[in-house]
């Protein structure tokens, strides 16, 4: 007898009935009560957060129809229409991307063989059509009933993370647990966010931190958004919630290209006329030793409200991130004179490199701004290899090809000066302020090195300091031993900085540089 149609399959082909009620059941996930179970956790779902993040009607799912092939510990009598990840491709701001995104209401949006095939598949595709990878990590991890082939489909994931890695941008938002070694995915990716309270990465949780260890910690103290925002520097941003971590991602997006061969999106500027920014005159205190904060003159240079930091709660004696100068996308790198004076040591070192190479790797111009006393010292420092990772930092900029350009705010002291994007490690243009000082060391230390037999024979050893101080000052406490010898470009007043930055990455446009050729270096890692 021929079926009436229902409203709910407004068709009377069976056939046709067949598909609409597929595609239905798998919209269900694992069903309204795990649904009920996500949201109740202050979650969205997989299929929610997509909707979030995609232009509307932009979404191709894949391998909706997809189940697993377990057959262990009697998974074979449960299977979910897309085992636990809905995968595809979408626009943001009509720009393609790939997703994926797991399904906790499914076996908790663990990995299995298949779950894994279905991610390979768009992480494929992003590779021969130049697009990014966007990954809403929400998973118990590896597929449990399905031993190593979930295992083997957690490395071909890596493999293809590290392979796309430099090719196309890679983001992934962990919006749940993600646990054991599926963290080194995301960790593999270019950009993590985290989401407070409700999401979670370590490789050991805390049962067996206390057998091992004996430390008593939740697993939000362990993995959660703050610990790795602030602590490890694993998440680059802290996300208050799934839809502020959502609108992060598509705010970072707009800064950075498709791919290596393109270029990012450039935002229509016009200029009002005027590119004099007075307010940077008054940035840098006169008293040396005074802090001041770096924020406040990327503030005054770029595009007005463009700048997205990058790690703000990581590291934070430097400072990095994306702004606009006249409409163009450029990566930032200041020395933050706020914190700890605006030393390098080893996380900072790490978080700038780190920073550096994904510019570098995606054709991103790097504007750096130098406020810095130097290296760390202690053996703190030394002894967790302030040198080897020191040498990320110097390695990253003196390997990086797109247009460099430098401002030198106030101090630049000895080895500092040359890591931080000098013209000696091949930047294209240095520019020095009035207030910078550029040399070996600050006048105290060296005057009494230098002038170690005077003072300490005057008859007024403070009296003494005091003026070896003045005349080391006098001599190398400017900016103008280095202009005399071509090291600055130029010496330029803070308010012609923006101006000044807006002419050099026009005239950097088209920079040409290659590596020589080779395999690849050998990062000190
Ligand atoms: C199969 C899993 C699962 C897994 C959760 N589930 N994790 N099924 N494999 N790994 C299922 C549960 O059985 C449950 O099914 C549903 O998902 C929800 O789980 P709950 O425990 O009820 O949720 P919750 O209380 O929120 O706890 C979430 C959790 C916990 C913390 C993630 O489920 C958990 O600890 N899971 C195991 C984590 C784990 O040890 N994974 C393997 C790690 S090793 P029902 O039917 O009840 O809804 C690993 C290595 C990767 O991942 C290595 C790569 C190289």
């Amino acid at each position: 007898m021929k079926q009436s149609p229902s409203t709910e399959f407004p068709t009377d082909n069976p056939k046709f009935r067949t598909l609409l009620q597929k595609n239905e059941q798998a919209l269900q996930g694992g069903g309204a009560d795990r649904v009920e179970s996500q949201h109740a956790k202050g979650k969205l779902t997989a299929r929610e957060r997509l909707g979030f993040l995609l232009d509307p009607g932009s979404f191709q799912e894949l391998d909706k129809l997809v189940v697993h092939r377990g057959t262990d510990f009697g998974i074979d009598q449960e299977k979910y229409l897309g085992d636990g990840v809905v995968t595809g491709f979408g626009t943001i701001n009509n720009r393609l991307v790939y997703v994926y995104s797991q399904d906790f209401t499914v076996f908790g949006g663990s990995l299995s063989e298949t779950h894994a095939e279905k991610i390979c598949k768009i992480m494929d595709m992003a590779m021969k059509n130049g697009a990014p990878v966007i990954g809403l990590n929400d998973s118990g991890g590896a597929r449990i009933q399905e031993g190593v082939n979930s295992l083997g489909g957690y490395a071909d994931i890596f493999y293809r993370n590290t392979r796309a890695s430099g090719v196309i941008p890679q983001l992934s938002a962990i919006m749940g647990p993600c646990a054991g070694g599926a963290v080194y995915s995301p960790a593999i990716t270019d950009f993590v966010l985290m989401v407070e309270q409700t999401s979670y990465m370590f490789v050991t949780g805390p049962n067996v931190v206390k057998t091992v260890t004996q430390e008593n910690v939740s697993s939000e103290e362990l993995g959660g958004a703050t610990a790795h925002s602030t602590k490890s520097g694993v998440t680059h941003f802290a996300c208050a919630n799934e839809i502020d971590c959502i609108e992060h991602l598509k705010k970072l997006l707009s800064y950075i290209p498709q791919n290596c061969e393109e270029e990012a999106p450039f935002v229509p500027y016009t200029s009002s006329g005027g590119e004099t920014r007075e307010a940077l005159d008054t940035i840098v205190p006169d008293n040396p030793n005074q802090p001041y904060d770096m924020r406040d003159v990327i503030a005054g240079i770029a595009d007005e409200d463009s700048f997205l930091e990058v790690h703000r709660d990581f590291a934070e004696n430097i400072v990095v991130g994306f702004v606009r100068l006249g409409g163009r996308s450029v990566g930032v790198v200041g020395n933050q004179p706020a914190v700890m004076a605006g030393v390098l040591d080893i996380q900072s070192s790490v978080k700038a490199a780190r920073f550096v190479r994904f510019c570098d790797s995606f054709n991103i111009p790097l504007l750096v701004l130098v406020d810095v006393p130097g290296f760390l010292p202690g053996t703190d420092q030394e002894w967790n290899g302030i040198i080897t990772n020191g040498a990320k930092l110097l390695y990253a900029f003196s390997e990086a090809t797109v247009p460099r350009v430098t401002v030198i705010t106030r101090k630049a002291y000895g080895g500092a000066y040359d890591v931080m994007n000098s013209k000696h490690i091949g930047a294209d243009l240095n520019f020095a302020w009035p207030s910078a000082e550029i040399a070996v060391m600050g006048a105290k230390g060296a005057a009494e090195i230098i002038f170690k037999r005077q003072i300490a024979a005057a008859e007024d050893p403070e009296a003494k300091l005091t003026e070896k101080m003045a005349e080391f000052t006098e001599k190398f406490a400017n900016p103008y031993s280095a202009a005399e010898r071509g090291f600055i470009d130029e010496v330029i007043l803070p308010q012609e900085t923006r101006s000044r930055l807006l002419r050099a990455f026009n005239m950097l446009e088209n920079k040409v540089d290659t590596l020589p050729r080779k395999k690849h270096g050998n990062m000190p890692l």
